[in-house]
C-alpha cells in the first residue's frame, strides 16, 4: 500500500494522473536572495507537479522557502533558476487565476466583513448588481451570515480567517494557494476550519496548494504531502496520503494509517531539525 516517491525522478505526474496537464508544475525551481550583499539559496530545487483538483501540502521548518514557493507560483516573484508552469503555460506575471491566502491578516479595518469580501469583485469590476448576491452566498458558506456588517476588530481570530477565506474564494479561483492559514488558531477551532475547508474543496473541485508546519494538519487534509528540508529548502519526499475520503478531521487521527504516515513524515522532518532547522 505504501507509496513514496523521491521528487527528483519526475514520478509525481505518473503517480497521480498520467496524460493530464498538471495545474502547476515546478521544473527545478530555485530562488537566491541576497543578505548583506551575499547571495544565499533560499529554495533549492523544487521539482514536482500539482494535479487538477489535488489537495497538496508543503511541510517543512520555518525559513525553508515555503512562502517563497507560493510567491513564485502566484507570479509575485521570479525564480532564480528553473521555471513554473500553470496549466502548461509559463508563469511570467501575476497569475490572476489563483486565489492566494497569504500568511498575513490583510483585512481592511475600516471596512465591514461584507465590504472586505467585496474587494476582489471591485478590483475586477464585476457588475455591481451581482455583487450583493455573491457576497450573501459567500458569507453563508463560511458561516458568517450574522456578521456581515461587523468590522474586523469586532471578530475573533477564527472569524477573521473565515473572512480572509471568503475573500479568496469569492472569485471562484480554480487554484487556491494557502500559506499557514490556520497557524495561529487554537486546536479545536483549527479542526472546525479544516473540516469546512475540506467541504468547500470537495464542492468546488478546486486545486489547493497548502503550506503548513503542522504535520497532523498536512496528513489530515492532503492527497499528497511534500516534505521540504531547510537551508536551502530542498524537497525531500512526496508522500501519498492513502486515507479514504471523505475524512472527518477529528476522527481521522485515530486511524492507524494516519499515525503511520505521521510517524514516517516526522522521522524525515526530525532528521532535518537535528541538523539545525527550526519549526
Ligand atoms: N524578499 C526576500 N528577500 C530576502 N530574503 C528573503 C525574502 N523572502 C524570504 N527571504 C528569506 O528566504 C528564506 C525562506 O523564506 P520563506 O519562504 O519565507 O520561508 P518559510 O515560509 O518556509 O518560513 C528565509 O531565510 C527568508 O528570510
Ligand atoms: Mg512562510
Amino acid at each position: 500500500m505504501r507509496q513514496e516517491t523521491t521528487v527528483h525522478d519526475g514520478a509525481a505526474a505518473e503517480e497521480t494522473g498520467a496524460g493530464t496537464t498538471p495545474d502547476i508544475s515546478f521544473n527545478h525551481v530555485g530562488k537566491r536572495f541576497f543578505k548583506k550583499g551575499k547571495p544565499f539559496q533560499a529554495l533549492g530545487d523544487a521539482h514536482f507537479d500539482v494535479q487538477p483538483g489535488e489537495f497538496l501540502s508543503i511541510v517543512g521548518p520555518s525559513g525553508c522557502g515555503k512562502s517563497t514557493l507560493l510567491n513564485i507560483t502566484a507570479g509575485l516573484m521570479k525564480p532564480s533558476s528553473g521555471d513554473v508552469r500553470y496549466k502548461g503555460e509559463p508563469v511570467t506575471e501575476v497569475n490572476t487565476d489563483v486565489g492566494y491566502m497569504t500568511q498575513a491578516d490583510t483585512l481592511l479595518p475600516w471596512r465591514t466583513v461584507r465590504q472586505n469580501i467585496a474587494v476582489p469583485l471591485e478590483i475586477r469590476h464585476s457588475p455591481r448588481a451581482e455583487r450583493g448576491d455573491r457576497i450573501d452566498e459567500m458569507v453563508e458558506k463560511v458561516g458568517l451570515k450574522e456578521f456581515g456588517n461587523h468590522y474586523p476588530a469586532e471578530l475573533s481570530g477564527g472569524m477573521r480567517k473565515r473572512v480572509l477565506l471568503a475573500r479568496t474564494l469569492i472569485y471562484q479561483p480554480e487554484t487556491l494557494l494557502m500559506d499557514e492559514p490556520f497557524g495561529a488558531l487554537d486546536a479545536q477551532l483549527k479542526l472546525v476550519l479544516q473540516q469546512e475547508l475540506l467541504r468547500l474543496w470537495a464542492e468546488a473541485g478546486t486545486t489547493i496548494m497548502f503550506v503548513t508546519h503542522d504535520l497532523a494538519e498536512a496528513v489530515t487534509l492532503s492527497d499528497r504531502v511534500v516534505v521540504v528540508s531547510s537551508r536551502p529548502g530542498t524537497m525531500r519526499t512526496i508522500k501519498t496520503i492513502d486515507i479514504p475520503r471523505p475524512r472527518a478531521v477529528f476522527d481521522v487521527r485515530f486511524n492507524d494509517r494516519f499515525r503511520e504516515l505521521q510517524q514516517e513524515l516526522w522521522a524525515i522532518l526530525q532528521d532535518d531539525m537535528m541538523e539545525g532547522g527550526e519549526m
